[in-house]
């Protein structure tokens, strides 16, 4: 049925999937290129990386909280709801652990694999500290999309 519910919700996990596999892809293809210790095919990732996530997972995650508020609203159901909570939580989680652990720990991957540099033990660390908090984060997005889909109550 198209109504307005309907279209913001359309909207709502269109951004997702844009966002939530965009980084999911990301994260992959850099895990990948660490493994086969191909620093210049990680320095190229880290520095697109860095670019979809300002241009691409900034606006799509803002459009996500947008329309998530808009639904809860039109639809009254309510902002305690446990699962709407979960949502706004992860939302939360995902703006502090994105801007500061992920941005971080991609620089300093993006460091390691810079040209010039061999240190092979740097490129390790780093390549693992990151894919650890990429794992992290997307199994939070996981635990949203999760709740969003079979709305638990308590
Ligand atoms: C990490 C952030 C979020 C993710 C990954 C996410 C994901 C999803 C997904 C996959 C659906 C489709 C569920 C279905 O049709 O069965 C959905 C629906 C919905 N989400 Fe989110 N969401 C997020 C954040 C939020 C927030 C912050 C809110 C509210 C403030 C919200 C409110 C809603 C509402 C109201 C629906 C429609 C429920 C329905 O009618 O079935 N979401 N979300």
């Amino acid at each position: 049925m198209i109504n307005a519910y309907n279209l913001l919700k359309f909207v709502h996990v269109l951004s997702v999937i844009v966002w939530i596999g965009g980084v999911t892809a990301l994260s992959i293809l850099l895990w990948r290129a660490r493994s086969e210790r191909n620093r210049e095919i990680v320095s190229v990732l880290v520095r697109q990386a860095i670019a979809f996530g300002q241009r691409l997972v900034g606006p799509a995650s803002g459009l996500v909280l947008l329309t998530g508020l808009a639904m809860v609203g039109l639809g009254r159901i309510g902002f305690s709801t446990f699962w709407v909570v979960w949502g706004l939580t992860g939302i939360a989680v995902h703006f502090v652990f994105g801007a500061v652990i992920l941005r971080r720990r991609t620089m300093q991957l993006g460091e390691a694999s810079a040209p010039g540099t061999t240190d092979e033990a740097a490129l390790d660390v780093a390549g693992r500290r990151l894919w650890q908090a990429q794992l992290v984060y997307l199994l939070i997005l996981a635990s949203v999309v999760w709740a969003m889909v079979l709305k638990p109550t308590f």
